[in-house]
């Protein structure tokens, strides 16, 4: 029987790692992977839930599969992954052709359960306990991850991996799900972290990025040894072959004084810090349960400026979080003007069911002024971000390559000379002249011009071509 997958991933890197291990599972099964659902006798969705429109894109891709199924009866229809675990028997009742719903912590059963579809046993469904239906170890024991299984050709590029060094969450935050999705918050253990990094820099890999929902507050203890993510970061240090640490997400709470000298103190490890803020009121952060106050964290950022000046800053920003007012609003224009960031990722607040903003709070922003809110902050935010790029004009940054930027690939052309690009050590996007085979190379590159998503630059290191006797 024809095996051909096809997985459409969205939601955070979370997910893109998730599938890249479904995909080195289902190969060792014997499945190949095709560029189309139309080509496919399995189709998988690897979805999100963490807004309402991220869900609802997934619901209309279905409903766009219905027809398919009704030619091709065999062809399977699975959705992993975070609405998996959230909406559960929801999707079977809104897509009723759907084979199989599976959450992120029961991936490693994909294979078989799609073997029982095809086997006629049934649509198949394996999800988590919820938070509340057993006792917290319980909950945690069920959800589980099978991290050891790497694909490299699944990855954007096989020289960058992803490494999950945490799952889950803890911190409860009114507004979001994942606490919920993903379960409770688990370190994984350090000698499975750093087996795994030796392997990704056998594979080739010279950068990884350590996630987490709050990677800085990762912890692993056990009899005796109790290991941080200061103390994670100077293993991984030491592996052979990577040559860049990166880590996300973090949490303000978390960013001690031991982690910023760790960072400043290791070179493999970057200079880049996203640590969202969510919002620049006290009244929004206590409704949000961030568990800390503006003042918090401008002292943070004292501290990062203090131990890291050259460090880049990102965050996130929740717009039209219940009971927002202009007032609350313009001071997280004011943190982000004081801030200077790199970057921030603006969202319009959207309820989720099962969280506590959902039943204790109104979500009372209208719409238009939720969207009103989220371009006044990105305008603020952007012009900033030219301001911080432009002090890099004239001055010459390390870039891992990546390979032709979008605008070559759109152009398709086979010219000696594309347009690559890749990121600085501070995590920059950086575009230059090039060629192709640069990809996974760490270039000196000058920077000519800037814009706020981008550095503009010229390779200035000469290569070197050895000429053979
Ligand atoms: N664990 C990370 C981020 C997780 S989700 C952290 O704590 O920072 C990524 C971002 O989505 C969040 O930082 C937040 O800005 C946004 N987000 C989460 N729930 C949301 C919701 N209900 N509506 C709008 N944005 C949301
Ligand atoms: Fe969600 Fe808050 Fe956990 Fe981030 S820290 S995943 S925003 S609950
Ligand atoms: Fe979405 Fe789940 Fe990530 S809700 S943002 S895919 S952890």
């Amino acid at each position: 029987m024809s095996k051909r997958v096809y997985i459409k991933t969205v939601g955070c890197q979370m997910n893109v790692l998730d599938s890249e291990m479904v995909i080195a599972d289902l190969k060792r099964h014997g499945y190949t992977v095709v560029a189309s659902a139309k080509d496919a006798d399995c189709v998988l969705y690897n979805t999100c839930s963490i807004r309402e429109n991220a869900e609802e894109k997934v619901y209309s891709a279905l409903g766009k599969l219905r027809e398919a199924k009704q030619r091709d009866p065999e062809k399977l229809i699975g959705v992993m992954g975070c609405m998996a675990q959230k909406d559960q028997e929801i999707i079977f009742k809104r897509a009723p052709y759907v084979d199989m719903v599976v959450g992120p912590g029961q991936l490693h059963t994909i294979p078989e359960l799609l073997s029982r579809v095809r086997d006629g046993q049934g649509r198949q469904m394996a999800v988590s306990l919820g938070r509340k239906d057993d006792k917290q170890a319980v909950v945690a024991r069920s959800h589980e991850t099978f991290d050891p299984l790497r694909d490299p050709s699944m990855r954007p590029t096989p020289f960058q991996a992803y490494l999950r060094i945490q799952i889950g969450c803890d911190k409860f935050c009114t507004y979001c799900v994942v606490p919920n999705t993903r379960g409770p918050e688990q370190g994984r253990p350090p000698a499975q972290i750093l087996s795994e990094a030796r392997v990704l820099a056998e594979q080739g890999c010279r950068e990884i990025t350590l996630l987490g929902q709050t990677v800085n507050s990762y912890r692993y203890a056990t009899d005796g040894e109790d290991t941080d993510l200061a103390g994670l970061l100077e293993s991984l240090h030491e592996v052979d072959g990577i040559e860049r640490i990166k880590f996300v997400t973090n949490y303000p709470k978390d960013m001690t004084e031991r982690l910023l000298v760790t960072v400043r103190d290791l070179p493999k490890v970057s200079p880049y810090l996203h640590v969202p803020a969510q919002s620049g009121s006290d009244e929004v952060l206590k409704r949000m349960k961030r568990g800390y106050t503006v003042s918090d964290y401008l002292a943070m950022i004292e501290r990062i400026e203090r131990i890291l000046p050259e460090a880049a800053i990102s965050s996130d920003f929740i717009v039209g979080f219940c009971g927002e007012t202009e007032q609350d609003f313009q001071q997280s224009i004011d943190l982000v003007r004081r801030c200077r960031f790199k970057n921030s990722f603006i969202f319009q607040y959207s309820v989720r069911p099962g969280t506590k903003a959902s039943e204790r709070l109104v979500d009372d922003v209208p719409r238009e002024v939720k969207a009103d809110r989220n371009h006044r902050l990105l305008e603020v935010q952007n012009e900033i971000a030219k301001e911080e790029n432009a002090k890099l004009l004239g001055r010459e940054v390390e870039v891992l390559v990546e390979g032709p930027s979008k605008k070559a690939q759109d152009a398709d052309s086979d010219q000696a000379v594309v347009q690559m690009t890749g990121r600085t050590h501070c995590d920059r996007i950086v575009v230059f002249d090039g060629n192709r085979r640069q990809a996974g190379q760490f270039l000196q590159v000058h920077v000519d011009d800037v814009s706020s998503h981008t550095l503009i630059g010229r390779v200035k290191t000469v290569e070197v071509v050895s000429i053979g006797l």
